[in-house]
Parts: C-alpha cells; sequence; structure tokens
C-alpha cells in the first residue's frame, strides 16, 4: 500500500513537523486537534514558515502553493476516514491515547494504518484496547523534525510485518531514514541515550571534578557536540529527569540506566535549566555565563615553575606509549627509559578503566611520583591528567607544566588540560565505555539492528558517531579493558560488559558483526 492521504491527530510540536515533511513529500494531509482553532493555527504557522523558506530559497513559488495546497485542516474527526494512515501526535497519556485508538478505528477504513508517535509509552499498550491491534505500530519522530532526519519504527507485538513496510518506505519518501526497534522502553534512540547524562552526572556525584570540566573534556576532547550538563539544561530537568526514572523503572532497576538523587533534588529545587534561568549553569538573557575564572586560567596562575628531570612513562599500549614518547621528545623532555623509576623522574601512565594508585601499584612504581594520563582523547584537542591522593606536589605541577603551560599558547577559551580527582577510568573512558557499552547491549537485546542503531543514535542524539562504530574506532578491546577493570574495581554491575562487546572484542571482529550461521 502507498501512503497518498495522512491524518494527523493532535497538531502541536510534534504533529506540525511531520505534517510538514509529508506535505513537501506530496503526501494530501488532513490537520485535526481536539482543542477549537488548534489545527488552523498550527496551518498558519506552518505557512508562515514555509514563506520564509521560500524566500530564502528553499522552495519556489510553485512549490509553495502546492505543499500549501496539500494541508486541509479539519474540524469533524470523521473526515479523517479517507485516510490511509492516521498519525496520532496528541498528549502523552496512556488512557487518552487507548481511548483515541479506539475510536479511530470505528471511523476508519478496514486497511488504514494506525500510527502513534509516542516517545515513552508502550505501542503494544496503546494498541491494546483496538479490535485490530495488527494495524497498528510507533512512528517516532523527533523534534524539530523538518530537521531531525530519523524516524523509529515500532512494531507492537501484534503488528503485521507489511504495516512495518509502509511505514519504512513513507519514511524515505519524506526523506527521513526509517530504524526499526523493537517495542521497548526508549525503544532506541531514547535507551541508547541514557548513558551520557547518567555517567556525568555519577563522575560529578563523586567530586571527580565540575560540571565545567566535565562538560568540556567530553565536548573538546571527545568530540560530543554539548556537554551532558549543556545538555541537561537544555532538555530541562523537568524532561530529563523523569524519563531517566522511567526508562530505569521500566527495565525492573537495570543498574546501566540508575538515575541520580542531584537531578531529582534539582528537580523540586526548581532549578530546571535554561528555561527557568539557572540549571546547572546561570542563564541571563539566554547566555549561559561561566563560574568566571577557568580551572586552566586558575593553574596558570597559580602553579609554581616546575623544573623537569626526567620522564618515566608506563602505558598499557604500544601506540599510548609511542605518542607521549614522540610528544616528550618534540618538548626536550628526557624519558627515563630504567625498568624502574629514578626517586626524582616523573611518572606518567597511560592507563585504561583504573585509578592512579591501582595503576602504580600495578607498574610497581611509587603512586608519590605518579599521574596518569587520559590517552582516550585526542592529545591535540584535550589532556585529563589524575594524580594519586598522595603524588607530590612537585610532581602534579610537572605534569601539568608538560600538558597544559609547555603546549602552545592557549587561550582560556580552548582549555586544554584538566586535573581531576583519584577516581576510577577517567571522565571520558567511562563516558564513551558506557555509550558504547549500551549500543551494544542495546544489539544484544536484539531491540534492532547494529547498523540501525548506529545511524538513530547519531542522527537522533547528534553524536558525532553512532556508539557501534565509535566503539570500532576506538578498538573493542579497549572499550573491553575499560569496562572490565571499572568493574572489577567498583563491583558495580553497571560497568558489565555486555555479551555483545565481549565475545566480538575477543574475536576480534567489528561490534556490526552479527551471527548468520544459525
Ligand atoms: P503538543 O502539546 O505540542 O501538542 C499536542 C496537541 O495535541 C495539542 O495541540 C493538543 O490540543 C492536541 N490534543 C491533545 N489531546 C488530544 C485529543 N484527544 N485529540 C486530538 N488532539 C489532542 O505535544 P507534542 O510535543 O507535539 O507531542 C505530541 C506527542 O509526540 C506526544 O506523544 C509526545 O510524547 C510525542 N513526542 C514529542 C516530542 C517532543 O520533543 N515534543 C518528541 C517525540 C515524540
Amino acid at each position: 500500500m502507498t501512503v497518498n492521504t495522512l491524518a494527523i491527530i493532535g497538531t502541536g510540536i510534534m504533529g506540525m513537523g511531520i505534517a510538514q515533511i509529508a506535505a513537501q513529500a506530496g503526501i494530501q494531509v488532513l490537520l485535526f486537534d481536539a482543542k477549537d482553532g488548534a489545527a488552523e493555527q498550527g496551518r498558519q504557522s506552518l505557512e508562515a514558515t514555509l514563506k520564509k523558506l521560500t524566500a530564502k530559497g528553499k522552495f519556489t513559488d510553485e512549490q509553495l502553493d502546492s505543499i500549501l495546497a496539500n494541508l486541509t485542516v479539519i474540524n469533524d474527526l470523521p473526515l479523517i476516514a479517507e485516510a490511509d494512515l492516521v498519525i496520532e501526535a496528541i498528549v502523552e497519556n496512556l488512557d487518552i491515547k487507548q481511548q483515541l485508538f479506539s475510536q479511530l478505528e470505528s471511523i476508519v477504513a478496514a486497511d488504514t494504518i494506525l500510527a502513534t508517535n509516542t516517545s515513552s509509552l508502550s505501542v503494544t499498550a496503546i494498541a491494546s484496547d483496538c479490535d485490530c491491534p495488527e494495524r497498528v505500530a510507533g512512528f517516532h519522530f523527533f523534534n524539530p523534525v523538518p530537521l531531525m532526519k530519523i524516524v523509529e519504527v515500532i512494531p507492537g507485538i501484534s503488528t503485521q510485518s507489511s504495516v512495518v513496510e509502509v511505514l519504512m518506505d513513507l519514511a524515505e519518501r519524506m526523506g527521513h531514514l526509517g530504524v526499526v526497534a523493537k517495542d521497548t522502553p526508549g525503544f532506541i534512540v531514547n535507551h541508547g541515550g541514557r548513558a551520557y547524562g547518567t555517567e556525568a552526572l555519577k563522575i560529578l556525584g563523586e567530586g571527580v571534578t565540575n560540571f565545567e570540566e566535565v562538560d568540556r573534556i567530553l565536548r573538546d576532547g571527545a568530540g560530543f557536540r554539548m556537554g551532558p550538563f549543556e545538555l541537561l539544561d537544555l532538555t530541562g530537568i523537568d524532561v530529563s529527569h523523569p524519563v531517566m526514572e522511567s526508562i530505569y523503572n521500566q527495565f525492573y532497576h537495570e543498574p546501566r540506566y540508575r538515575p541520580h538523587p542531584l537531578t531529582r533534588q534539582m528537580l523540586v529545587g526548581k532549578k530546571l535549566g535554561r528555561k527557568v534561568g539557572e540549571g546547572f549553569y546561570k542563564y541571563k538573557d539566554g547566555q549561559k555565563s561561566t563560574t568566571g575564572l577557568s580551572q586552566r586560567a586558575f593553574y596558570e596562575t597559580s602553579m609554581p615553575d616546575a623544573p623537569i628531570t626526567s620522564v618515566w612513562i608506563g602505558a598499557d599500549l604500544a601506540e599510548d606509549k609511542k605518542q607521549l614518547v614522540d610528544y616528550l621528545t618534540s618538548n626536550n623532555i628526557t624519558i627515563d627509559k630504567n625498568d624502574q623509576p629514578k626517586p626524582d623522574s616523573l611518572v606518567l601512565l597511560a592507563m585504561y578503566g583504573e585509578d592512579t594508585t591501582n595503576a602504580a601499584i600495578r607498574y610497581q612504581v611509587d603512586p608519590k611520583q605518579a599521574v596518569a594520563i587520559d590517552m582516550i582523547t585526542d592529545l591535540s584537542k584535550h589532556r585529563t591528567l589524575m594524580p594519586s591522593m598522595v603524588t607530590q606536589d612537585k610532581f602534579v605541577q610537572q605534569a601539568y607544566a608538560l600538558f597544559a603551560k609547555s603546549s602552545e599558547a592557549v587561550t582560556d577559551a580552548t582549555v586544554k588540560a584538566t586535573l581531576i580527582a583519584e577516581s576510577t577510568g577517567f571522565v571520558a573512558q567511562r563516558v564513551l565505555a558506557m555509550v558504547i557499552n549500551l549500543g551494544c547491549d542495546i544489539a544484544a537485546q536484539g531491540i534492532a539492528s547494529p547498523e540501525d542503531i548506529d545511524n538513530a543514535v547519531k542522527l537522533g542524539l547528534g553524536y558525532p558517531y553512532g556508539p557501534i562504530s565509535w566503539g570500532d574506532q576506538i578498538g573493542a578491546e579497549r572499550v573491553l579493558l575499560i569496562l572490565e577493570r571499572i568493574y572489577a574495581l567498583t563491583g558495580d554491575p553497571r560497568y558489565r560488559p555486555s555479551s555483545w562487546l565481549q565475545r566480538r572484542a575477543k574475536l576480534g571482529i567489528s561490534l556490526f558483526t552479527q551471527q548468520t550461521n544459525c
């Protein structure tokens, strides 16, 4: 079946976004809203948007006319009878959606497909009061719909495969990538997004560093477009915290999704983020204000000069050791090549998934000389340094001088080094390993194919890479090492590596690999 006429029920932000891309794709769109005048209001504001886009050259006048001609406001629900597909984008309430779906069934033809744009409710539950749940599916778009070129297609427990095919085809006609997801909490995108914020909150809660530095490490060092705390402020704690709790509860307290008490406290304390002028950051006239003196600027002015005698390197990976040797040699620093470091050498530990104390013990060096460095981030963009609890000040100063001051002149806006408190697994290592592990676990749960998981998370969350390709890029073995060590040291099942990751890391094959021989 090809969709020629589409009815949208609920002409709010999402309904009108879907209406726009459908009308642009040449589909007849019927607009209905329960609130008097809302559908006409939605149509008028879409018309204004389309006129602006035409003025900018996105459409010709003829195209504009035909897109507008594809939009029809209807004031009586029975007028949806001629639609091939109905997409519901009303209030996120199960009872109300169930009632609407029963009502829709009494109006439309037997072969009309009924879709829901729900982001957090079960598609199976929405269809459960229907006489024909076979024709009901999730069709989950992201805001703003015209820019977020991804849509999750979610069959419920009874949905026919032909319904999925029609929706996948329609997604493509509207210029969106359709990805098929099992009807599970958060589907792909809102499930795959559980690692970033929760791990960053855990890091903050452990006092590893402040929220600005966590944002900086993940933005500058790891390549995320926004830091997790900037993102929480933008989305709003009143939206994000309930989603974290809901997914955690729906998966019966799976520790990987565990929310953090801090955002609950912020919720009750009404520090909801950007929209109220304060969340993690403070906002004035929509602009984020920082706390003033950055950590880097503080150290630039307060760290005494630290003459460096020599540097002894302990690295888990040969490639990291080479990179550090090249860096130090190019800065005319003497490398201590003895088996055991000389007492006046700075001991630099490039390790994964550990704290500095445990790494120093493993390398049989004195923790008082040791500073660890995170090699998972690009050294030319950001450096994270972690002294042990007992590292002598002079060695902390030397490490800082080596990786912050002696690098090319850095302005305050492009901070390149962060000193963090001793903790297990740095900041970027923890967050990246958790994002990748979660993507792998979504694949292990058979919620979607690894390709769909990768594309959906990348497009839906704006990450620089999808979690599966990111894992391949960093190396599955390295990700596994981080998780195994953190899990062993903390005993927290949150960090247990997914079987999907473990097996592929041990076989040395891509994380995209699916078993095809049985
Ligand atoms: P909205 O509040 O902007 O619009 C909802 C519209 O539905 C309103 O115009 C309202 O008058 C109308 N409505 C409410 N009950 C109705 C009923 N029984 N019959 C007909 N119309 C009714 O909401 P929004 O943000 O567009 O969300 C709609 C749906 O899309 C929800 O299920 C939401 O969870 C989901 N969603 C929202 C996203 C977002 O970022 N806003 C992203 C993805 C999904």
